[in-house]
């Protein structure tokens, strides 16, 4: 792991966490802040912002400013950019994300089209603000949420899933691209994570199961993984999941066996 010393001087003094405010991007913050750098946390609600923030700030003695912007709505980058007025940014966590279970035609075209702007555009635009940014100092990281359901068609979470695919897809080109500029970029595609969120949407949950994992640890995981490898999937059974699923089974058997686990886990 880098020391704290190094890991603030390479992707300091300021870092951007979209979807700062709980589950996983308050685990990222937390990891960030106790390296002894200063955060901006993006979400919509005012009020989990500024509790997570008190709490980095007390914890930690960083500095945490905090924005309450719609990432799917079309201006949200300026408004990110008014907040960041005068920040150097050195690291972008890109975790914030929106989800929606059930059949595809079953779903609203605003929703799948909210899914999009949130998990893909969002992205897409911040990387491209402040990874260019980064290139011209020649310095900085970049960390991006993705999941397991990148890499089959997810029935249930098709949306969801094939934004997730979009995610990796771009983040291993700009690994190399950004990289050649001296700009850390990794992809994290976690298996399920204990986050609020999560279990909230699990009604028929019956208690851990093996693949979960605490946000904690997966943001650990990932931050540790920022500089030394493009690609991380947190957890030693998730990763022997997706090694086994993409060597000994057919993708038609993996779409099936995600269509039935996933209506399972969400009592469909
Ligand atoms: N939990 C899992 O099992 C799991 C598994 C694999 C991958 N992941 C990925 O990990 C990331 C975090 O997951 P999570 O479970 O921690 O999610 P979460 O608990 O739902 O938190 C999402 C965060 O993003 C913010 N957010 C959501 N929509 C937003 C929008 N339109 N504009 C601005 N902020 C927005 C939320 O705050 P507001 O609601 O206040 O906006 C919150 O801070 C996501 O990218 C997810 O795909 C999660």
């Amino acid at each position: 792991m880098k020391s704290t010393a190094d890991f603030s001087g390479r992707y300091g003094p300021w870092a951007i966490v979209a979807g700062g405010s709980q589950g996983l991007g308050a685990a990222f913050a937390r990891e960030i802040a106790r390296r002894g750098v200063n955060l901006l946390l993006l979400a919509r609600r005012p009020g989990p912002l500024e509790e997570t923030a008190a709490a980095l700030r007390r914890d930690h003695g960083v500095q945490v400013k905090t924005a309450a912007v719609d990432l799917s709505a079309p201006g949200f980058l300026e408004a990110v950019e008014q907040a960041a007025a005068g920040l150097e940014i050195g690291l972008l966590v890109c975790d914030a994300a929106h989800s929606h279970t059930g059949l595809f035609l079953d779903s609203d075209l605003s929703t799948c089209l909210r899914i999009l702007d949130t998990n893909c555009r969002a992205p897409l635009a911040l990387v491209h603000r402040y990874g260019s940014r980064m290139a011209e100092r020649g310095k900085g990281g970049i960390l991006v949420m993705s999941s397991l359901s990148a890499f089959w068609g997810s029935p249930y979470v098709a949306v969801y899933g094939a934004t997730k695919a979009f995610l990796v897809n771009l983040s291993e080109a700009l690994w190399k691209e950004l990289g050649a500029r001296g700009v850390d970029v990794t992809v994290c595609t976690a298996g399920p994570v204990l986050t609020p969120n999560y279990i909230a949407s699990m009604p028929t949950r019956k208690g851990p199961s093996a693949l979960e994992m605490t946000p904690e640890k997966v943001a650990g995981i990932a931050m540790a993984a920022l500089g030394r490898r493009h690609f991380v999937v947190p957890g030693a059974l998730n990763r022997l999941a997706q090694f086994f699923m993409g060597r000994f089974v057919s993708r038609t058997a993996a779409v099936t066996m995600l269509e039935r686990n996933t209506a399972r886990m969400y009592g469909r």
